[in-house]
């Protein structure tokens, strides 16, 4: 009975080799626990913009559907809460847009210009009309007619329309930003 006992007991050096192998593995598991505890906030730091940037498109409340005249446009300024990843300023000019009555519904274009980013103006008719004359840049005399189709001059493509709808008796328009500069109409 007691040499079974004897012959199941590992030599002195397999038992040396087993604690070391044992100690080597554990010391890389913590390594590994450490890296990863480290990077944690590392990787949340470096996809955080990218996070933020995918909230882009937000509804942001304008005026009052009654202040609008049918048919003739008006600048209104988009403020909003500004956030990135980090940090929240609180009512922030954001951009503006050209709002359209058009009886219960509100076109929206962007005010910027898809050319070079420039902000463009509602032509006042010789009538003394505002916006009859649709719009035009003055930075290189692009135009654009009422709907903000390009008419004429540099820019690539028509005026960005953004979405918009009627919450108690408020303008609300999906505010959001395009690439200059290109034909197509695509998202910042
Ligand atoms: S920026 Fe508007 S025409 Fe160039």
């Amino acid at each position: 009975m007691s040499s079974d006992t004897r012959s199941k007991s590992p030599p002195p050096e397999q038992a040396q080799t087993t604690s070391r192998r044992t100690l080597a593995l554990a010391t890389a598991a913590g390594a590994c626990a450490l890296a990863a505890a480290a990077a944690g906030p590392s990787l949340v730091f470096a996809l955080a913009p990218l996070q933020a940037q995918k909230s882009s498109g937000r509804w942001v409340k304008t005026v009052k559907l009654d202040q609008l005249q049918e048919g003739v446009p008006r600048r209104v300024a988009i403020v909003d809460d500004r956030k990135d990843a980090w940090t929240v300023e609180r009512g922030v000019e954001l951009g503006s847009v050209w709002l359209v009555r058009r009886g219960d519904r509100v076109l929206a274009l962007s005010a910027v210009c898809p050319h070079l980013g420039c902000s463009v103006n509602a032509v006042v008719t010789p009538e003394g009309r505002g916006g009859g004359g649709g719009f035009a840049c003055p930075c290189h005399t692009s135009a654009f007619d009422p709907g903000g189709k390009r008419t004429s001059g540099p820019s690539p493509r028509d005026l960005d329309e953004l979405e918009t709808k009627i919450d108690d008796g408020h303008v609300v328009v999906d505010f959001r930003r395009f690439r200059i500069g290109i034909d197509e109409k695509v998202e910042t």
